[in-house]
């Protein structure tokens, strides 16, 4: 199953290590970090899929609380071990995002879910932890979190695409390309094209994890029951994408900020 398979890569110890080394913010996270800035005080955060801490150290010291969770056990104990000087009230605790009920209903003012931790779960548990958030989350709250562009892995898929001026970005992309098929043997370009979202094994941590992809303008109409005022950003720029770009944008993954109804 996706799910074990994935939360397994999530405790091997050298990814731990890995995450627990990770220090800034993405350019997207930058950006609606200063969004929020001024009201952060006044907030209750629930960080889901913590890792190792990058995003604890950012946000815990400038919210009224926080609480960090992972379904990775070892995550949670690089987190303690991490933080174990800190002078905050900050607390790490193992958790699932598919069951939050540790959490009362309308516990949290602000729930991120970054670096596309969403993603490692399949399509029933992916509506299962919106729904979860939903609840756990106070209206008028904030959700942030990232998710992979299934309009970035189409190109990657096209190999008309992956011809540049510049031989060695072509070998690079050809030789991507054959490992992204060989991999997912049974996806090709039509299935991707015809798909609002497609589940595959992409080239983070050697093609270990199987990450759900999704167009943003499918995400929008996933979120729609639960949220509004869905924003998108560009990981890359860290700008809010236009109405134009949401069709086209092709960073390989992008971040959603919506408010909790
Ligand atoms: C790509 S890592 C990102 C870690 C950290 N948020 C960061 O930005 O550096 C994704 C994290 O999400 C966690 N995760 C994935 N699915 C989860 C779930 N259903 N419940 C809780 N944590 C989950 C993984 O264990 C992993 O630590």
């Amino acid at each position: 199953m996706i799910e074990d398979s994935n939360q397994k890569t999530y405790t091997a110890t050298s990814i731990v290590r890995h995450y627990a080394q990770l220090q800034r913010l993405q350019p997207a996270e930058q950006t609606l970090f200063e969004e929020l800035r001024s009201r952060l005080p006044s907030m209750n955060m629930l960080d889901i899929g913590v890792g190792g801490g990058r995003t604890t150290q950012h946000f815990a010291s400038r919210v009224k609380s926080y609480v960090g969770i992972d379904y990775s056990a070892a995550m949670i104990a690089a987190c303690k071990h991490r933080f174990a000087a800190t002078a905050h009230q900050i607390s790490f605790e193992w958790g699932d995002a598919r069951d939050l009920s540790q959490f009362a209903n309308d516990s949290f003012d602000l729930i991120l879910f970054s670096f596309n931790g969403i993603d490692y779960v399949s399509h029933c548990d992916r509506l299962k932890i919106l729904q979860e958030v939903y609840r756990v989350g106070r209206p008028g709250g904030c959700l942030i979190f990232s998710s992979h562009n299934l309009q970035s892995l189409e190109h990657q898929f096209d190999l008309a695409k992956q011809f540049s001026w510049n031989p060695i970005t072509t070998y690079t992309n050809l030789v991507m390309l054959g490992l992204l098929r060989w991999f997912n043997r049974a996806i090709d370009l039509k299935n991707l094209n015809q798909s609002v979202y497609e589940i595959v094994r992409d080239e983070s941590h050697n093609f270990r994890l199987r990450t759900y992809y999704i167009r943003p303008s499918a995400q929008i109409q996933q979120l729609a029951p639960f949220f509004q005022d869905i924003k998108i950003f560009s990981w890359r720029s860290g700008l809010e994408l236009t109405s134009l770009e949401i069709n086209t944008h092709l960073d390989p993954w992008l971040y959603y900020q919506c408010t909790i109804q």
